[in-house]
């Protein structure tokens, strides 16, 4: 295969991907280290990929080594207790100092866009402002953080009307309290205050680890939440903080968050282009939904039955027709990507078509069809359907081997007998319930 033909296969994969994410909201946070890591040009310039395919974007950074080194050029040491800085007043100074720093490197390499570049016309406007609200962390155990504190609130409305005017949104690891004090913050903990506030569809945590190893030190793509609590006690330094946070935000509602190395580079397109993904992923439940379709599905549904449609396995739909009928239909989703159908038509009050079984050509052989079928049987049953029937041309053994059997176009409802295509010849099943 030639590389242009790798890259116009790989361009057609990454459609669907692009659909889901679109007008989907996304808190990127990366720490302090990643912004001083070759491979954070290349960062910037996919984030602003995302922008450009709609996607809202809201970036959170950290600054500890900027921190550091401010102190150290200042020839200030900071004391730590249980791994987290007290910031007393000189301390404070550095914070403001590094973060500023930060703020100002990270709007200027978003704003680059000289001809030639890969950022060439994205115009980027990144916003950041007071946004985040904070209160002290207090005295714990005897020891006072001073000007360490925690999230108190995000200014989730104001954000928000920002990302409707297609800004980038970010924040830094600092905020202030009504008493127009400034703290220190940890960056995962801005980081899950403005996923969980922002009702974010997924937090996309970086660090110089490649995600979650399992105790054979294999990289583990996906996980459950409940997976990462059994876990997590295993986990030191900055992947447990991140494991931590990842456990918090997703109970809180996030759906996803991933865990990815900022040390890969590329690691975030192919994390939400690629089906293998790169890093960790953790979700709240089993990682595939069946449910019934919606209004917001039909793209996703078109896009599923377009090519077995052109394959002339399935009849072709069009979309104003699927949009009426959108009830019938239930889907799998996985990651925003509808990965499988089924639909049921009732027809007389004893029988219901099963219809529109289809399974992506990339997620076969685990059982979705199966799963899908299950529930259209649990659906008929509810309903008082006595049986179901199908209509097929290339697939009769599969539905044989889930207990339908042959009959003939005859003893299907008249009202389907009268739309039955004599030129496309379909095998008719009939399973009883
Ligand atoms: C048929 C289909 C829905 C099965 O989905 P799936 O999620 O892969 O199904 P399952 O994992 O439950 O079952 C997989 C098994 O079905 C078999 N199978 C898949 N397509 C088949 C076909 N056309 N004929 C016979 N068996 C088939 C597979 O070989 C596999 O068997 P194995 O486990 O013995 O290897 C999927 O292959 C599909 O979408 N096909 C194209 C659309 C279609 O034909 N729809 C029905 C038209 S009404």
């Amino acid at each position: 295969m030639t590389d242009t033909t790798a890259y116009v296969q790989w361009f057609r994969q990454s459609s669907p991907y692009i659909n889901a994410h679109r007008g989907k909201t996304f808190v990127i946070m990366f720490d302090g280290d990643a912004l001083v890591h070759p491979n954070f040009d290349t960062l910037v310039q996919d984030m602003a990929l995302l922008n450009s395919l709609g996607v809202r974007l809201v970036l959170v950074h950290g600054a500890r080594p900027q921190i550091d080194a401010v102190l150290e050029r200042l020839d200030i040491t900071s004391q730590f207790h249980n791994d987290l800085r007290i910031t007393d007043g000189e301390a404070l100074r550095a914070v403001k100092a590094a973060v500023g720093m930060v703020k100002a490197d990270i709007e200027s390499r978003l704003s680059v866009g000289v001809p030639g570049s890969p950022m060439h016309g994205a115009r980027i406007r990144v916003v950041s402002g007071n946004f985040v609200t904070a209160k002290p962390l207090g005295v714990i155990n005897g020891v006072d953080y001073q000007h360490t504190g925690e999230v108190r609130r995000i200014e989730h409305q104001a954000i928000k009307s920002l990302l409707d005017q297609q800004n980038v949104v970010l924040l830094s690891c600092a905020g202030y309290s009504p008493s127009g004090e400034m703290f220190n913050l940890s960056v995962e903990d801005v980081a899950q205050h403005a996923a969980v506030s922002l009702r974010a569809d997924k937090l996309i945590a970086f660090s110089d680890q490649d995600g979650l190893q399992n105790s054979d030190g294999e990289q583990v793509h996906e996980l459950t939440c409940r997976q990462l609590e059994d876990m997590v006690h295993s986990l030191k330094g900055s992947i447990r903080w991140q494991a931590d946070m990842a456990m918090r935000c997703v109970r809180q509602g996030v759906p996803r968050v991933h865990l990815l190395s900022y040390e890969i580079d590329g690691a975030l397109l192919q994390e939400l282009f690629t089906r293998e993904g790169e890093g960790t992923l953790i979700s709240q439940e089993a990682y595939d939904q069946l449910r019934a379709a919606n209004i917001d599905d039909v793209a996703g549904i078109l896009e599923l039955l377009k090519p077995l449609e052109e394959q002339g396995i399935l009849v072709r739909r069009s979309r104003e027709l699927l949009e009426t009928e959108i009830h019938r239909f239930f889907v799998i989703e996985r990651d925003g990507l509808i990965t499988a159908c089924a639909a049921l038509y009732p027809y007389t009050d004893d029988d219901a078509e099963l219809a529109c079984v289809a399974v992506h050509s990339d997620y076969r052989g685990s059982s979705r069809g199966e799963r899908l079928l299950e529930q259209i049987e649990q659906e008929a049953r509810k309903r008082n359907y006595k049986q179901l029937f199908v209509l097929t041309t290339r697939t009769a053994h599969w539905f044989v081997e889930h207990g339908f059997v042959a009959g003939s176009v005859t003893s299907l409802p008249q009202e389907k007998q009268k739309l039955y295509n004599m030129q496309r010849n379909s095998k008719v099943f009939f399973k009883g319930l």
